[in-house]
């Protein structure tokens, strides 16, 4: 099972937000539970992907950093896994180069990632006069790092959202081609699709909840202290109708709120439950609920997390870096070796 992490194109940490969590790395610690150790789990901290976009050196060292300390501290466990920094392994860039050999272009633009990044329109063509200089070549074939991330290590099943679906979809197309060319060496990935909540922003409840918002109090940092959380929270977006009501079209912002609620709520209420049991609550007793329960939710992930970043004790992340670095080349290397000589090098 292959899982992945952008340490940030855009944001001022690298420490995952609520719908990252929520939506994504919980999972990842779940799994850890519900398979058995046969059960290989490839985690990986996507730092090659995250220089498609300008990025400072010293803000990206520190950032994956980050991102590999909050993982540890939200309970992913090294032992248990493999997580480690993509850069670190370089046979996802060699692999990458082979599958580069016998990817079509044609099909990489019709892919709209490299279009939302660049804000282009949906429909842009790659012929387009501003686009092509524009665009350039690392942001145009991230889906073939990225396919190269998977089949490297061989991965069978691959937890992806609803937004990651057609960069599956290619790294299949990869496989077929590969294997069409070379004979049947590299393994078809299969998607499973998580049942994923969507935590909205609680600035502008409309829109997810992303590291890519301008605003800091659009998003709760995982590691943020209880009174952070209880500031955001207290300026979230709402609406000035009377009571507590599951409305999502209508309610956005006490409907994303209710969702997280119920993500935390101890006794497993659904919003729509929730909703009823806090009809007649005023905002400001209803957010208290929502951050009190965050807090709850998350508690002990900051202090995990500063203890495990503490410069003094860093021989841990060290330790991890490298075992982590050790069975990712291990587990890439085996396959390089029948790639390598499938392709006559
Ligand atoms: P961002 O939008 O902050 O850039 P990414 O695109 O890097 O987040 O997503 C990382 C993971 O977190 C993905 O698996 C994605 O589906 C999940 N995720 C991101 N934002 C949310 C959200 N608001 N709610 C639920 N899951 C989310
Ligand atoms: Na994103």
């Amino acid at each position: 099972i292959y899982h992945r992490f952008t340490t940030d194109e855009s944001n001022p940490t690298g420490v995952p937000h609520l719908g990252n969590y929520v939506g994504a790395l919980r999972q990842w610690v779940q799994l850890q539970h519900q398979h058995d150790a046969d059960t290989r789990l490839v985690y990986s901290i996507v730092d090659l992907h995250a220089i498609t976009i300008p990025q400072s050196p010293e803000k990206l060292r520190k950032q994956r950093r980050e991102s590999l300390a909050a993982l540890l501290a939200i309970g992913v466990d090294p032992d248990r896994c493999t997580v480690f920094y993509q850069s670190s392994v370089p046979a996802h860039s060699e692999l990458m180069w082979i599958l580069s050999c016998t990817a079509s272009v044609g099909y990489l633009s019709r892919m709209t990632q490299w279009k939302q990044k660049l804000n282009l329109s949906p429909t842009s063509q790659l012929a387009e006069r501003p686009v092509g200089s524009r665009l350039k070549l690392g942001l145009f074939s991230y889906p073939v790092l990225q396919a190269a991330d998977i089949l490297v290590h061989r991965a069978t099943h691959v937890p992806v959202g609803h937004d990651q679906q057609q960069h599956l979809e290619f790294a299949r197309e990869c496989v077929t081609n590969f294997n069409h060319s070379y004979g049947p060496h590299l393994v078809h990935p299969e998607t499973i699709t998580p049942t994923v909540h969507r935590i909205m922003s609680l600035t502008d409840p409309k829109s997810k909840m992303s590291k890519s918002d301008q605003s800091e109090r659009s998003r709760i940092l995982i590691t943020d202290t209880p009174e952070e959380i209880q500031a955001k929270v207290a300026s979230a977006h709402t609406d000035s109708f009377p009571g507590i009501s599951y409305d999502v079209a209508a309610r956005p912002g006490i409907s994303n709120l209710l969702d997280i609620l119920s993500i935390f709520d101890t006794q497993r209420r659904s919003p729509a439950q929730l909703a009823e049991d806090y009809s007649d609550a005023q905002p400001r007793q209803f957010k208290a609920l929502v951050s009190d329960a965050v807090c709850q939710g998350l508690y002990g992930i900051s202090s995990r997390y500063l203890e495990l970043l503490d410069t003094d004790k860093g021989g841990y992340l060290d330790h991890v870096e490298a075992e982590g670095t050790r069975k990712a080349r291990q587990s890439a290397e085996e396959t390089m070796e029948i790639v390598r000589s499938a392709v006559g090098l």
